[in-house]
């Protein structure tokens, strides 16, 4: 089984990192998370979640998330400030990460190689050790630095997966449309999961319905 970080920044999109971490441990990998401060107030106003500031009060918190796939003792919280954990040196092995949800700053620091913080120097590390980095932005509309630092990024070796899921599958909710991206975030890092559901071509039914209309 694979070690996987989790980053979760100030952007809106929690459900999204939710789901994420579920399917990862619930496909028995270890997960490593780190919050950044905007992202823990993020999922305050998102998910009712009031995380307190250190790892010993995150950690129950995040657990109720993990404890839904069963599989909490393989999560990890690290605090954002400790630039000492093993996710900041390369020499800890890792098999890839996600950033879900990027924000705007969060993606800024990470083309520009600005790792003041635990999130953006795993990603640097994931970089430089030529691992693979996932990048989930949620911003409308793009600016200009946005798109050229998702350049940055995508040059540098990261994958940028914009939270914009597709309508192809005609989703019942939004759970549906949670798991579309989530399925395609962990799709990218390599990890098989239930809730990616592959396009196989329209189904004749909708198809025929649409043709008697
Ligand atoms: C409720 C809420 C929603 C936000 N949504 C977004 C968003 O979707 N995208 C974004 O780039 N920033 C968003 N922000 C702003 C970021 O949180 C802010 O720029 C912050 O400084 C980012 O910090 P971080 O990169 O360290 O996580 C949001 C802030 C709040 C409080």
């Amino acid at each position: 089984m694979g070690v996987y970080v989790l980053g979760i920044a100030g952007a809106s999109g929690a459900p999204y990192a939710r789901r994420v971490l579920e399917q990862m441990l619930s496909a028995g990998h270890q997960v490593k998370a780190v919050i950044t401060n905007a992202g823990r107030k993020v999922l305050e106003v998102e998910e009712s979640l009031v995380l307190t500031g250190n790892t010993e009060a995150d950690t129950p918190v995040l657990l109720d998330w993990a404890r839904a796939a069963g599989h909490e003792s393989n999560l990890e919280l690290y605090h954002h400030k400790d630039v000492a954990s093993p996710i900041a040196s390369g020499s800890f092995p890792v098999d890839g990460m996600a950033v879900v949800p990027c924000s705007g700053g969060t993606l800024g620091r990470i083309a520009h190689g600005i790792s003041n913080g635990l999130l953006e120097r795993a990603a640097d590390v994931c970089l430089k050790e030529r691992r693979r980095l996932v990048l989930v932005p949620r911003e409308m509309p793009l600016g200009l630095i946005h798109l050229r630092n998702m350049t940055a990024v995508t040059e540098a070796g990261a994958i940028v997966l914009p939270a914009s899921p597709g309508f192809y599958h005609r989703p019942s909710g939004i759970d549906d449309l949670v798991d579309m991206v989530a399925g395609r975030i962990l799709a990218s890092l390599g990890i098989e999961s239930p809730v990616m559901k592959p396009w196989l071509g329209p189904e004749p039914s909708s198809y025929s319905e649409e043709g008697n209309q």
